[in-house]
């Protein structure tokens, strides 16, 4: 906590900043930034877990609380507008104390609606940023959510500060803890809800702290990308086991794969550790000044190496990806922004007003083309599915005489493998925070 604190006066500098730079382009004298409203279910008196606004929370760690408000113009001390009401029926925010609090200006706000008396007069001039533009019209704000004002936020917002590194750091520490525990409950052949409430239980998260929801799959569901059911019953064998999982501190995410063998030995075990070999290399391969998109296509190339020398495919790798064969095995790209948000904003800009960096020809759907440059976290999430419908596909095109379809038989009850790692690229080298903390 120290050590943040420490880091935390220059996060607030660089935002105060990038705020100055970008109210003086668009002509504003501020932002009101709104944490958000608890959203209740339809007919129901029940509310949603609440997510708080992305650019909230880039300038303090609440995570928690609706009805919060920040007025920033980059010169003076920002306002937060702090929601405590009084009610017996919740548990009620304390009044901040923390490292954070004396860098701003705190107003307690008790009622939603009394917001306005804290918000400037003058709102022509002001842009809302958050997600009730409803709310922000009724308040009288015309400017919701510029998007040169968004789209410079998100840009920036890609190279993390050393406050946000270190919360990364901690996010990672934290999810390494549930991916051990969850790894000895796969070996000792629990099920995947057992598997999952021992991750939740190292962790210290209740379900809706994650920072998404933990893909915690036992043998076929391996080969489901976005597996998200927890089932009750062990299966008869424990075969492989793919556990996506990540961790949440100060509202920056940890997002980290493992896949695992439960025999530790065979063509699969094989397959697992060839592949982690390959990610680790792939994770070497974030150069400042490469495109990210480039390193997909490496990506590509390697995970055709291991199709041709597993004998799934009988062609050289260059020919498994010419023929487009290696997105049957490996549908999805290599990785993504990380921070704030799992997926963090800015992967697809070129430049700080949102130009589109066009992703490599033939893979439209990559959630990151942007050129690496220092101080940019990324995931390197290779993988090999063995997914019923793609194979399907594949059967149907010419291509399906190179398949060796009884290795993929042989495969398909194990589902397939992914492995990922969050990284921070620096001026002069790689941190993978993962490795570090000696998650094999
Ligand atoms: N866990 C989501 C992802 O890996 O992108
Ligand atoms: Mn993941
Ligand atoms: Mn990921």
């Amino acid at each position: 906590m120290e050590l943040l604190a420490g880091l935390y006066a220059e996060h607030i500098d660089t935002l105060q900043q990038r705020t100055r730079v970008i109210l003086e382009r668009q002509g504003l004298d501020g932002l009101v930034i709104h944490s958000g409203q608890a959203k209740r279910l339809f007919l129901d008196d029940m509310y949603y877990p609440f997510k708080v606004n992305p650019h909230f929370k880039a300038w303090l760690p609440v995570i928690d609380n609706p009805h919060c408000w920040l007025v920033v113009n980059g010169n003076d001390k920002p306002r937060l507008v702090f929601y405590r009401p009084v009610d017996f029926w919740h548990k009620v925010p304390d009044v901040p104390s923390d490292f954070w609090a004396d860098y701003f200006d705190i107003q307690l706000l008790v009622q939603p609606d009394q917001v306005e008396k804290y918000l400037p007069y003058d709102k022509a001039s002001f842009a809302y940023i958050g997600e009730y533009l409803e709310v922000a019209q009724a308040l009288g704000f015309t400017h919701m959510n510029p998007e040169a004002v968004l789209n410079y936020f998100h840009y920036h917002r890609a190279y993390k500060t050393p406050y946000e590194q270190a919360c990364l750091r901690e996010a990672n520490r934290l999810a390494v803890l549930g991916h051990t525990a969850a790894k000895d409950a796969f070996y000792a052949k629990a099920s995947e809800y057992e598997i999952q409430q021992a991750y939740l239980s190292a962790t210290h998260h209740a379900e809706n702290d994650t920072p998404y929801g933990n893909i915690v799959a036992l043998n076929e569901n391996c080969a489901i990308l976005h597996y998200t059911h927890f089932e009750r019953h062990a299966p008869k064998s424990h075969l492989s086991f793919l556990i996506d999982a990540g961790a949440n501190f100060n509202g920056y995410a940890a997002d980290i794969t493992r896949t695992y063998d439960f025999e530790r030995r065979g063509e699969f075990h094989e397959l697992v550790v060839a592949l982690n070999e390959h990610q680790i290399a792939l994770g070497k391969g974030l150069a400042p000044g490469k495109l990210y998109g480039e390193l997909h296509m490496d990506c590509h190339q390697r995970m055709a190496e291991l199709l041709s020398r597993f004998g799934i495919v009988s062609l050289p790798a260059e020919e498994i990806v010419e023929r487009g064969i290696s997105s049957t095995f490996f549908p999805h790209g290599l990785g993504h922004h990380l921070g704030l948000q799992v997926h963090d904003m800015g992967g697809f800009m070129a430049d700080e007003s949102g130009i589109h960096q066009a992703p490599p020809e033939g893979h439209p759907f990559l959630r990151c083309t942007r050129r690496i440059e220092a101080g940019q976290v990324f995931t390197i999430e290779p993988g090999l599915y063995f997914i019923d419908s793609l194979l399907d596909d594949l059967k149907k095109t010419d291509n399906t005489k190179y398949i060796n379809w009884n290795k993929v038989d042989q495969f398909l009850p194990y589902g397939g493998i992914r492995i990922e790692d969050n990284i921070i690229v620096h001026a002069d080298r790689l941190e993978n925070m993962t490795r570090d903390l000696k998650l094999d």
